[in-house]
């Protein structure tokens, strides 16, 4: 088998996607501590943390909107945004119909960007039930300590947790799944920034 590859993930996009990948992981083990806690002082402090982490993704996304506007070509969001290509694979009903180019896959494009939507979901609850609950934060001047309004925020919070954890196994999971169907290495590319596939051979 020929492998021929290119670099695609820049060392900037990389590093956002560590960092982001890091602190949801955080987020998720700390959420699902505290809450089993209780009410206890460390509990409260693990809360803290869990802002502070919060702060960390707003960070990163900021980062990823604006690698998204101005960075290379594959690390835009142009590369995410395929409506005609996923029309095309919708009608064809086949994941790999879309032109082999290099690139994010067009079958995971849509499924990433509504992960970026997610993650913006995350980012405006938790701010705002960090000024509900912490009294702190830039909304603190709109929402500080409106108990009532607590359960507005905590509900989606709590749902996208729960959607975030289910896309980070599946990510996960089809990587893997790719990998050994199609004997082409790619959970790798995020972090040498090299993609492969396969070439085929001329008709002898
Ligand atoms: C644990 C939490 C993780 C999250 C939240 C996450 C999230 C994401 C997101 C949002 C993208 C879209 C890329 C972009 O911004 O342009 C992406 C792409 C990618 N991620 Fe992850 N990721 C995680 C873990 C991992 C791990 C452990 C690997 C394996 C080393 C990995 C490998 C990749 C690869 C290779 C891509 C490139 C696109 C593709 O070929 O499908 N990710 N990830
Ligand atoms: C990927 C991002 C995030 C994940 C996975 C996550 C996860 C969680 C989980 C699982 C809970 C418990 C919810 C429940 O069952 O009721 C929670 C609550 C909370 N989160 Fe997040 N979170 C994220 C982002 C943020 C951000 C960005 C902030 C603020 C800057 C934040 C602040 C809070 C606060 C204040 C609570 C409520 C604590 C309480 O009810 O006393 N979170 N989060």
């Amino acid at each position: 088998m020929i492998l021929e590859r290119e670099k695609v993930y820049d060392f900037v996009l990389r590093s956002i996607h560590a960092w982001n990948a890091l602190v949801i992981v955080l987020l998720l083990l700390g959420g699902h501590v505290a809450e089993w806690l209780g009410y206890t002082p460390d509990a409260a402090s693990l809360w803290h943390f869990h802002v502070l982490l919060g702060y960390g993704l707003v960070l990163g996304l900021v980062a990823r909107i604006t690698w998204g506007l101005v960075g290379p070509v594959h690390a835009r969001f142009t590369a995410m945004w395929r409506p005609r290509a996923w029309w095309r694979m919708l009608r064809t009903r086949e994941l790999s119909s879309a032109a082999p180019d290099w690139g994010p896959p067009v079958a995971a494009t849509a499924l990433y960007l509504l992960f970026y939507l997610a993650m913006l979901t995350m980012v405006v609850t938790g701010l705002a039930l960090a000024a509900i609950d912490q009294g702190s934060g830039p909304l603190y001047l709109w929402l500080g300590h409106e108990v009532t309004l607590k359960h507005l925020f905590r509900e989606p919070h709590a749902w996208m947790a729960h959607s975030l954890l289910a896309f980070v196994v599946v990510h996960i999971a089809l990587l893997i799944l790719h990998e050994i169907r199609h004997g082409v290495p790619l959970a790798q590319a995020m972090v040498s920034g090299f993609q492969y596939r396969k070439v085929e051979r001329e008709e002898e």
